[in-house]
């Protein structure tokens, strides 16, 4: 059986049924999700996008880059590279020694990416790996040579604490000391600034939940009726992660080829976590790793940070 059935029979086998959301970037999706970025609720991409823009020479000095070697950088989930594009003109310009590899799970993303860094940046020197980089973590030691990696986006958020410790361990492996992470994660904050975030006013990131039913049905055969579910998000400023769920608006079975998956009316299934972080959620992350908080930047809102890493 192929894996994406398998997930969503699993998660909908449970009590309480969950569907992965690594499953909502298709092609619809990655387009839904460039929408999102740009909705004036979805704070995220601009607050980063600022840090990035403005705060580009502060930044390069947390990294304390040691300009006698050269450097890799590693990006885990490129996407289109705006933020990074920033950087990168600041280190070409500083004359830095460097070699930029993205790594991205679409094909299509990474062609895109490099016609736009051939056109903007001519001079980098760049190599793409394609793949999933939860799995192909392992794959990341090109050399000893010394290396930065970005996770930007809070796409660390995605997973739980347990799956985010166990990621940093893995890519921990691929490292030697000295090496830094940026990770960019959304920081823990009241409600009326999260929530709007992942329930925007003009609907998209409601197709975005949605999508994924539709996609069950083409690829997986199902009779899911979207019109008989709802987006659902919920957030806990004290706990500070954001949940997506499509809600049953009424008692239903739906077909998912041979297995009939039953749902009562107001019964949910949870299709996302968002992690929100301070300083103390990061810390008991790292708690078990060979990776410590060496520093971090914030945007001129203080809503989202970048911090630098430190592989001891
Ligand atoms: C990719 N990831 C960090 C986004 C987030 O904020 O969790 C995905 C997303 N889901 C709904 N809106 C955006």
């Amino acid at each position: 059986m192929n894996q994406f059935r398998q997930d969503v029979i699993d998660g909908l086998s449970q009590p309480n049924k969950t569907l992965p959301s690594k499953y909502f970037y298709d092609k619809k999706g990655d387009e839904l999700f460039i929408q999102i970025m740009s909705m004036p609720e979805y704070y995220l991409t601009k607050a980063e996008m600022d840090i990035f823009a403005n705060q580009t020479a502060a930044l390069t000095a947390l990294l304390q880059i040691d300009k006698s070697q050269p450097l890799e950088i590693i990006e885990l989930g490129a996407g289109d590279g705006t933020k990074t594009a920033k950087l990168l003109a600041y280190l070409l310009e500083q004359q830095y020694d460097f070699k930029y590899y993205p790594v991205d799970i679409s094909s299509n993303a990474l062609e895109i990416l490099t016609k736009h860094y051939q056109n903007i940046l001519p001079d980098l020197k760049m190599e793409c790996m394609c793949g999933d980089y939860i799995a192909q973590v392992n794959e990341l030691s090109h050399s000893n040579n010394p290396k930065v990696v970005l996770f930007l986006g809070s796409n660390i958020g995605n997973l739980t604490d347990e799956q985010a410790t166990s990621f940093l361990n893995e890519l921990s492996k691929q490292l030697n000391a000295g090496d830094r992470i940026v990770l960019g994660v959304d920081l823990i904050k009241s409600r009326d600034i999260v929530l709007p975030a992942y329930n925007d006013a003009q609907g998209i990131t409601k197709a975005f939940n949605m999508n994924l039913l539709d996609r069950i049905n083409q690829e997986l055969g199902a009779d899911f009726d979207s019109n008989a579910f709802d987006h659902c998000p919920e957030y806990e400023a004290q706990e500070g992660i954001a949940r997506s769920y499509l809600k049953s608006l009424q008692d239903q079975a739906v077909k998912i080829g041979e297995l009939t998956v039953k749902f009562a009316a107001g019964e949910k299934i949870q299709t996302e976590c968002s992690r929100k972080y301070n300083d103390t959620v990061l810390q008991s992350i790292l708690d078990d790793t060979t990776i410590v908080l060496e520093n971090k930047i914030l945007d001129n809102r203080q809503l989202f940070a970048d911090y630098i890493l430190k592989k001891q």
